[in-house]
């Protein structure tokens, strides 16, 4: 088991990919946090990892609270006495909007929850157990969204942005204290959030498969197999990047196909 005897904290583990990495990381020998403001979902995930695999405990926190959040890091000490692993994953984000019509409130919101709750987590995590145990991980979940722009999501994707350069700073800032930091950009990933999206999800998920050059979306065990490694021992010189789980579609400039051919060509 490659996280034996490790505790780990995950914020928004009650649904999606955050689902997804604390099953697997319990599955491979940790105690896991599960963290979310829906405890029905952090409820169903603790009871199906106790069910399966061992150790796991729901926190009920809204991470855009920073006392919530210090709430959540001393919840897990109290529990289990360590923290070797924290995996920053929930989100909130306004959408649907250009730049210029977005309202200071959503930016706000958006900035405080998915990207200041990531700084806010580390800080506790590092002051409060990983400085004292000699180390510990942390992973933040980032997006393609944070490395290239999309259309009317500009608060996420400033958001990400910040969160995989945070990532950086946190690696090289503590790469000598045995802390590692690194950010996962998943591309789109067939979750509750992302079926939630729009008045007509099933026609948009299929224009946005199309647009993947693997043809489809990922499964949210696709990302958690990547988080499980750069948690693990075998990631143990890998600090300060960004992995990115999206099919391809990263790697395509969004030109369009030679005239007259296409995908299957
Ligand atoms: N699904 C995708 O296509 C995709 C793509 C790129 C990045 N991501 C990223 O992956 C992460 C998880 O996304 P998902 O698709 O699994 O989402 P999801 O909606 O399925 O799950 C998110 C969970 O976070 C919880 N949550 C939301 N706000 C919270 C808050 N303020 N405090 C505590 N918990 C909160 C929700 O209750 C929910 O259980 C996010 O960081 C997202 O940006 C997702």
């Amino acid at each position: 088991m490659r996280l034996a005897n490790r505790i780990g904290l995950i914020t928004g583990g009650g649904s999606g990919i955050g689902e997804a990495c604390a099953k697997t990381y319990a599955r491979e020998g940790a105690g896991v946090v599960v963290v979310d403001r829906n405890m029905e979902g952090a409820r169903r995930v603790v009871g199906e990892i106790r069910a399966a695999f061992g150790r796991a405990e729901a926190f009920e926190a809204n991470i855009g609270v920073p006392e919530q959040v210090e709430a959540m890091i001393g919840f897990a000490l109290d529990k289990f006495g360590r923290l070797d692993l924290l995996h920053n994953n929930a989100i909130y984000s306004v959408m649907g909007v250009r730049a210029a019509d977005i309202d200071l409130k959503g930016w706000q919101r958006t900035l405080d929850v998915s990207l200041t709750a990531y700084w806010y987590a580390s800080r506790a995590a590092i002051n409060t157990a990983m400085l004292k145990q000699g180390g510990g991980v942390i992973l933040n979940t980032a997006s393609v969204s944070g490395i290239a722009g999309d259309y009317l999501q500009c608060a996420y994707n400033v958001a990400k942005a910040g969160v995989v350069n945070l990532s950086r700073v946190i690696a090289i800032e503590y790469a000598r204290k045995g802390i590692r930091c690194n950010a996962i950009c998943p591309g789109p990933i067939l979750t509750p959030g992302i079926r939630g999206i729009g008045r007509n999800p099933d026609k948009w998920l299929r224009q946005v498969a199309e647009g993947i050059p693997m043809g489809r979306l990922g499964d949210p065990q696709e990302v958690a197999n990547v988080a499980l490694f750069l948690a693990s021992d075998e990631a143990s010189f890998v600090t300060g990047t960004t992995v990115v789980v999206d099919g391809g579609l990263n790697a395509h400039s969004g030109m369009a196909y030679a005239p007259g051919r296409g995908p299957d060509w």
